[in-house]
Parts: C-alpha cells; sequence; structure tokens
C-alpha cells in the first residue's frame, strides 16, 4: 500500500514546479541504486505479469520475488496461504507460479472481502474498511479465467472467522498483505506453529509509509530465534523458519 506523504509545490518566479514531499525522519523517496531488474527479461514472468496486473496493488518487485520464492518451498510440505487477497492478482501469482513449476498445492486466499480489518492506534493511516471494492465472486470468476483450479476462498477475517476450516494445514509459504499491526499479527501467530522448517512467511506492507504497524510488526518478530529474517527494502520482510533454534549471543 501507497499513501501520499504531505506534498508541497515550490513557486519560482510565479511559476509552479516539480512537487516536493515532505516525509517523516527514516522515510524518503528511495529506489534500489543496483541495476538488476530481472523481471525485465522473464518472458514467462512477465506473461503471468500481464493477467494479473489489473488485480494486484504490488510492483514488479514485490510479484517478482513471490515469484522466485515459490519455487523454493518445494521440499517443505504444506499448502500455500495468502491472507489479503483484495482482487485477486497476487494470489493468481502464487498459484501461477507453483503450478508452472509442478508444485502441486492447494491454494488457500482468504479476505474478509468487505476491506482492511483490525486496524488500531498502531496504524496511523488506516480506519478500517479500506480496499473492499473487491468481491469473492470476482476474484473466483477471475482465478478460474486463467485457469487455476486447486484453490479456495475464504472469505472473512482470518484467522478468527475462517482458520477453523483448514486449521489441519501445514504451511509451507505465507503472504500477508493485510496493511495493519493487529490483523498482521494475528495471521503471524496462527500460521507459524504449521510452518515447517524451510517454509517461508512474506510479509507485504514493510516499511511502506503508512503502514508502521506492520514495520513494528516485523520488528518485533524479528528477535525471534527460530526463524532468519530478511528486513528487504521493496515492502517486503521475509521470515525463513529454520530447523534449530538460533543461538542469541
Ligand atoms: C492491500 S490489500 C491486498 C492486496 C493484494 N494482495 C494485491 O495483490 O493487490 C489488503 C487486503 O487485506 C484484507 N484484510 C485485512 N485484514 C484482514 C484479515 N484479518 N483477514 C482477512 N482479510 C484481511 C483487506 O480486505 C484487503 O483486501
Amino acid at each position: 500500500m501507497v499513501i501520499a506523504p504531505a506534498v508541497y509545490y515550490i513557486r519560482l518566479m510565479g511559476r509552479q514546479i516539480s512537487p516536493v514531499r515532505v516525509y517523516p525522519p527514516g522515510y524518503s523517496d528511495s529506489a534500489p541504486s543496483a541495476d538488476y531488474r530481472p523481471w525485465t527479461g522473464d518472458s514467462t514472468f512477465l506473461r503471468a505479469w500481464t493477467q494479473v496486473k489489473e488485480h494486484t496493488l504490488l510492483d514488479q518487485s514485490r510479484l517478482y520475488e513471490l515469484w522466485e520464492l515459490i519455487p523454493q518451498v518445494a521440499p517443505v510440505a504444506g499448502s500455500i496461504l495468502e491472507v489479503g487477497t483484495w482482487r485477486g492478482g497476487s494470489a493468481a501469482l502464487l498459484g501461477w507460479r507453483a503450478a508452472a513449476v509442478g508444485l502441486d498445492r492447494e491454494l488457500l486466499i482468504a479476505d474478509t472481502f468487505t476491506g482492511v480489518a483490525k486496524a488500531g492506534p498502531r496504524d496511523p493511516y488506516y480506519s478500517g474498511g479500506e480496499h473492499a471494492d473487491t468481491a469473492l465472486d470476482t476474484v473466483q470468476a477471475f482465478l478460474h479465467s486463467l485457469p487455476l483450479r486447486n484453490f479456495n476462498l475464504l472469505k472473512g477475517i482470518f484467522p478468527d472467522d475462517t482458520a477453523h476450516r483448514v486449521s489441519d494445514r501445514a504451511i509451507a509459504f505465507c503472504h500477508i498483505d493485510v496493511d495493519v499491526y493487529d490483523s498482521a499479527k494475528g495471521v503471524f501467530d496462527w500460521v507459524w506453529p504449521r510452518v515447517p522448517p524451510g517454509g517461508i512467511i512474506v510479509f507485504d506492507d514493510y516499511g511502506f509509509y503508512g503502514c508502521e504497524g506492520v514495520t513494528s510488526l516485523v520488528h518485533e518478530l524479528r528477535e525471534r530465534t527460530d526463524a532468519v529474517t530478511v528486513a528487504n527494502l521493496n515492502g517486503h520482510a521475509v521470515f525463513v523458519r529454520t530447523q534449530e533454534r538460533r543461538t542469541t549471543t
């Protein structure tokens, strides 16, 4: 999710020139200075992206990271779960990639379909109900059109309303894209005990201005000793479940 910081327009000799964004400390317009954009030369990815791009808020960098991570859970037993689907774009990419690399895993897709849930004091931008401009039927029809078949749509707040329907599942891969602290924490707390070693959780929203709740949750969780965590600076934080507990020094 991207929100606009305060924008001021500089006027010079009566003429309006480029906008200047004003961020709080720790934030600014940023782009990686490395040149590598592997998705631009990956025709398989670009074909999938063309199909999903109108159904997702994620940029190519984050979609490509999901694309690259999915084959890495091939040795890990369990389903693929996305919580926070909106119009189904990133979920479709996960399912597409899994099918393309021969990973026959059930794709669990959870959303309220009534917008963001559990916004609270840690979430300065959200009040609840954002991103309600979608519907379960729309996502279902979109996934069928690709065509994807092995998916299970869970309508309601996850985990509170719908997790009981899948409580016996191991989770090899989970994409948490729910924008706010309490929702993200609820999902993580349910999922993590079900993730075998080598399994991966990706938090979207990490570091986005306006998603400080998710950023602070990631900072709390990365203290744990049963994960290797990568606080990526493209809007993702990645947690890989470790075999053994890391020793702290
Ligand atoms: C930014 S959107 C997801 C974007 C999507 N992944 C994409 O590809 O564009 C966030 C979604 O999270 C959903 N959501 C937030 N908290 C939730 C919760 N606890 N359970 C289920 N869905 C939730 C909202 O309804 C919303 O559709």
